[in-house]
């Protein structure tokens, strides 16, 4: 099966497939039950660059919700970041149509400055199944060593901790990383790369429809997936382009 895209939407001479527009437009070209997993940052709503992207009121999160579980397949995943402060609202939404699998933390460490209130470290994702009796997990490790020394641990000769909920172990980006590129909100390759390794086989169509600067779409292709991703600012449209293209 080809991408679940319109020919007329893709450059079928390229491999990166990314399409510069509105995702509230271009999901309603998508094939219904097509996409393995939907994995998406999307703007978190609170004017974080003042411009228009991040406004509030900017996402009609119903409609999202019912395009997502359109196209997904039957046994499909849906992995949406948000931050603490519309987390509640987009989870009541989405739990309309999904089955809440779990509730990640990723605790960045580095946070946005405040100088009234606390330091915003945390970022919030959520994790939903399509069907709760068939969908993908790949358990993975975490990169953090056990601390116990006895047998306990020893026990199935893993000395990484399980991966819990709560994720503090991905460096975030900050101006002086090197994989920076000029987006302001640029998700570490790390998490991508988790996220689509535990949600996703090889072969899977990802979708990230709030693609950036295309983090996402790298990820998927490092891991040898399909991807489409979707971006409406032509600036992070084309740094998305050129980033997947260069590790192609
Ligand atoms: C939080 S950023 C994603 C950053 C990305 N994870 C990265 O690592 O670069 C959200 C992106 O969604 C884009 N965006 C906002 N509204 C959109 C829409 N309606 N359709 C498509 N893209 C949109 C913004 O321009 C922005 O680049």
């Amino acid at each position: 099966m080809g991408l679940p895209l319109p020919k007329t939407l893709l450059d079928t001479q390229s491999p990166v497939h990314i399409i510069n527009g509105d995702c509230h437009n271009l999901l309603k070209d998508v094939e219904s039950h097509s996409v393995d997993l939907i994995a998406t940052d999307p703007p978190y709503e609170i004017s974080f660059d003042k411009q228009s992207w991040d406004k509030l009121g900017s996402l009609n999160w119903a409609f999202l919700a019912d395009e997502f579980k359109r196209i997904l397949k039957p046994n499909g995943t849906l992995v949406v970041f948000q931050g603490w402060s519309h987390v509640a609202q987009t989870k009541i939404i989405l739990d309309d149509r999904f089955t809440l699998k779990n509730w990640i933390i990723y605790d960045r460490v580095k946070g946005r400055g405040a100088k009234h209130n606390l330091v915003s470290t945390r970022e919030d994702i959520l994790w939903y199944v399509c069907n709760e009796n068939t969908y993908t997990y790949n358990k993975i490790s975490s990169t953090i060593k056990k601390k116990t020394g006895g047998s306990i641990g020893k026990k199935n000769g893993n000395p990484y901790r399980a991966l819990s909920n709560v994720w503090t172990d991905i460096a975030p980006i900050v101006p002086w990383s090197r994989e920076r590129v000029k987006h302001p909100t640029q998700k570490p390759l790390d998490i991508m790369l988790r996220i689509i390794s535990i949600f996703s086989n090889v072969g899977d169509v990802v979708l990230d429809p709030f693609c950036g600067s295309g983090t996402t779409g790298v990820a998927a292709q490092q891991l040898n997936r399909e991807f489409i991703g979707f971006e409406k600012e032509k600036a992070y449209w084309s740094l998305s382009l050129e980033r997947m293209s260069s590790h192609e």
